[in-house]
């Protein structure tokens, strides 16, 4: 035992508190420490009862994720681990108390499941988010759980691995007592009334375990869920058939099944993506340039200006994070309209259950409609969001330069306008930076943020910082166009279209991709943003493509005859008073008349080259993207991809799942694209570079993380 457990004494009771921070994960060395603390409790005569706290923030965030690399890399031989320090605690004659605060996830929710008695603060979490990583519990929380909350909470929490209050562990018996107050003396008078009685196992507690014919329709429907839920994803469908065992199995031969489950599920590629979805997604916060403790300015009020689409939704951002915000348009039309539009939204949360009535009018109180510039003088920071122009955009930049006070933040949230020209409209380029959200900006979780050459670095931190308090991942981007998401994804829907100009058609493209486990087809997803909006870009653009190369068309066509997409109910697809999409024999008719007049080879799609063109688009513009220090590190790339795009975080993101297709193949089947399709697939330097070198991307990151 070191630093990491401390045990000590009052009176007849035993403190072993728990010092791993951050979070404290249960390393090796902790459990270790544990087990250590749990002996001296045994051997000690006058200890009756033992209070298990953890210092810090947290009760227990779980097992030490890091282990499981090393693990399933051959480097660390330890299996679970958790599962002898789990028996020892439970089978010790003298009661111990689990003192839950934070977080209880995982192996900490099975450590103190294995304890005799649990109690809690209010405001802590209890969960087995196991699923998320791609794994199950494996230390007997599915064998534990369901024998304190009953059989239907028990799959869902091991299934969907959402956490609960710890009110609602108090309702269902999962907590024994919540403590308001200080939790350690609470724990301490809990264990004095328990002290010296019997300590109860829970792996010897079946009373709550139900009859056979109540469960079998509740394993069904978790396994409905998990098949429909968590597309493509066996971890969900593991954590089920574990819960299940409770009931057919004893106790020991359930925790070998969950085991053999643990086991399988970790070393899938599954776990090891979402392990890495999982740091990536932390990683994003720490820029090498600018430090953890630089200064960073206070944000407590903001502007937004426009109120269209995404002013309306980022303003509710804001709203939402108790941020007052002044929402400016041009005219009062716009600016009811905008208004109303928010209204609608709310209302929609309201009645899906996910905001109370209550909720929505405080929010509503914060978002103070303008059409004048007069309060911006007040406000700490400014997101622009106009039409889609660098004239106006610099027009709008001028008059905030005059309006708002020195220091506060000048931010835009133009999805292909260059910041630093942007920027170049006012006399302080250092506070200007764009904040790239994404439709719906109050839905959607990524937040590009655009760094321009002058944006200071107190500036970048505070909208980093800034980006966690409002509930969104921030990115931080290079200054290009597209940035890094719409850079690739251009790429991407572009390929699509040629797809269907060669003999494809929508659905098989969309299918193909969905099934690889994009949340939605590239050519669905083009009719859900409006095709006119690349039509816009692409005839803005034209100037710029390179004569001989070749470009996609039947988009134009469509366009050209009023399909939008959703907003004009047609486009690749025709859509129904739901908004459901229809496979339209229309447009497949003219696709193809029109591909064969302009001469495009026709020829047979497999759904592999389907996904294999698109998803490697995707993979040789990020290679170029990284490579120009647009994007500082692969995983940051993996991390804008699964938040922003769709991309299913069990594959890792486009560049983690090119590493592990293996860099070597991926180029030499970009290398047969280039052959048979041109110009447009010549591989980027950088993956040519890496996959002779036999080299990943993971690891070309580890060496280069800067930034242009
Ligand atoms: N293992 C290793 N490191 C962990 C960790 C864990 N279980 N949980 C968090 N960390 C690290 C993070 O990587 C981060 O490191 P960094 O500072 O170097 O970037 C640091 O702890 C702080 O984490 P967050 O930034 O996420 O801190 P927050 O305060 O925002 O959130 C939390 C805290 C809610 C506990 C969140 O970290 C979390 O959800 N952690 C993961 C919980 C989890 O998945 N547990 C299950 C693990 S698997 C398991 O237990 C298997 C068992 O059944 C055998
Ligand atoms: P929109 O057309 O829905 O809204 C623009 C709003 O700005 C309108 O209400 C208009 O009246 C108002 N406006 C115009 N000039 C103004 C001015 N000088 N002062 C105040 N208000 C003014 O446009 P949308 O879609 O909301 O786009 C806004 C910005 O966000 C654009 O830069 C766009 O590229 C970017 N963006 C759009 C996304 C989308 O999916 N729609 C996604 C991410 C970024």
């Amino acid at each position: 035992m070191d630093d990491l457990i401390q045990l000590t004494r009052d009176s007849d009771i035993a403190i072993i508190t728990i010092n791993n921070p951050p979070v404290n994960a249960l390393s090796p060395a902790v459990a270790s420490g544990i087990a250590q603390a749990v002996a001296q409790v045994a051997s000690d005569a006058a200890i009756r009862a033992a209070v298990l706290i953890g210092g810090g923030r947290n009760f227990v965030a779980g097992a030490d994720i890091k282990e499981f690399g090393k693990m399933t890399s051959g480097q660390s031989q330890r299996g679970a681990g958790l599962n002898p320090l789990v028996l020892q605690i439970e089978d010790l004659p003298k009661p111990v108390v689990a003192a839950i605060h934070g977080s209880a996830f995982g192996g900490g929710l099975e450590l103190a499941m294995a304890c005799h008695y649990r109690v809690a603060a209010p405001t802590a979490q209890l969960g087995q988010p196991e699923v998320k990583l791609g794994i199950i519990p494996g230390a007997g929380g599915t064998q534990r759980l369901p024998r304190l909350v009953g059989i239907f909470k028990a799959v869902e929490m091991c299934a969907e691995g959402n956490p609960i209050s710890a009110r609602e562990a108090a309702s269902l018996g999962l907590v024994d007592r919540l403590i308001d107050g200080d939790l350690l003396q609470g724990a301490m008078a809990f264990a004095r009334e328990i002290a010296g009685k019997p300590a109860p196992k829970t792996r010897e507690r079946n009373e709550k375990l139900g009859a056979p014919e109540q469960n079998a329709p509740i394993f069904a429907a978790a396994r409905e869920k998990a098949r429909t839920k968590q597309r493509g994803m066996p971890a969900p469908l593991a954590a089920v058939d574990a819960v299940e065992a409770v009931t057919t199995l004893p106790f020991d031969q359930g925790s070998q099944l969950e085991q053999e489950l643990f086991r399988k599920c970790l070393f899938s590629d599954q776990s090891k993506a979402l392990i890495h979805i999982f740091f990536s997604e932390r990683e994003v916060a720490k820029i090498p340039d600018i430090p953890k403790d630089t200064r960073t300015l206070a944000v407590n009020s903001v502007a937004v200006v426009g109120a269209g689409t995404m002013g309306g939704g980022i303003a509710m951002v804001f709203a939402n994070a108790g941020i007052p915000v002044l929402l400016k348009d041009t005219d009062q039309p716009a600016l009811d309209r905008g208004l109303a539009t928010i209204q609608k939204n709310y209302l929609s949360s309201v009645k899906r259950g996910r905001f109370t009535q209550q909720f929505v009018e405080e929010r509503l109180q914060l978002i103070q409609p303008t059409l004048r510039y007069d309060d911006f003088a007040k406000v700490d920071m400014v997101v622009e969001a106009v039409f889609e122009g660098m004239a106006i955009k610099k027009v709008v930049f001028e008059q905030l330069d005059r309006v708002c006070k020195k220091g506060a933040i000048l931010a835009s949230n133009t999805s292909t306008l260059n910041i630093d020209e942007i920027a170049s409209a006012t006399p302080r380029p250092e506070s200007v930076i764009g904040t790239h959200f994404f439709s719906p900006a109050n839905v959607m979780r990524l937040l590009e943020i655009v760094r321009g050459k002058a944006s200071s670095k107190e500036v970048i931190a505070t909208c980093m910082q800034l980006s966690k308090k409002i509930g969104k991942v921030g990115v931080l981007v290079g200054n290009c166009r597209g940035f890094v998401g719409n850079r690739m994804f251009h790429q991407y829907g572009r390929e699509a279209v040629f797809l269907v100009e060669e003999g494809s058609t929508p659905q098989a493209v969309d299918q193909a991709l969905s099934n690889f486990g994009m949340a939605l087809g590239p050519l669905a997803t083009g009719d859900l943003a409006g095709l006119d909006i690349g039509w816009r870009i692409r005839k803005e653009y034209r100037h710029l493509e390179k004569p001989g190369v070749r470009q996609p068309f039947v988009n134009d066509r469509l366009c050209e005859l009023g399909r939008y997409g959703q907003k004009t109910t047609a486009g690749w697809y025709k859509y129904d008073e739901n908004r459901r999409a229809i496979p339209d024999p229309e447009v497949n008719e003219m696709v193809r008349k029109w591909a064969i007049e302009a001469g495009v080879p026709q020829h047979n799609l497999s759904p592999e080259e389907i996904v294999d063109r698109c998803i490697y688009a995707l993979v040789n513009e990020g290679a170029h993207i990284l490579e120009e220090g647009i994007a500082l590190r692969a995983g940051d790339i993996d991390i804008i991809y699964v938040n922003g795009y769709g991309f299913p975080a069990y594959r890792g993101g486009p560049m983690w799942y090119a590493d592990t297709v293996g860099l070597k193949k991926v180029h030499e089947r970009i290398c047969d694209f280039h052959r048979q399709y041109g110009e447009l697939w010549k591989p980027a330097p950088l993956l040519a570079r890496l996959a002779s070198e036999g080299k990943t991307f993971s690891e070309f990151t580890k060496e280069h993380a800067v930034m242009a």
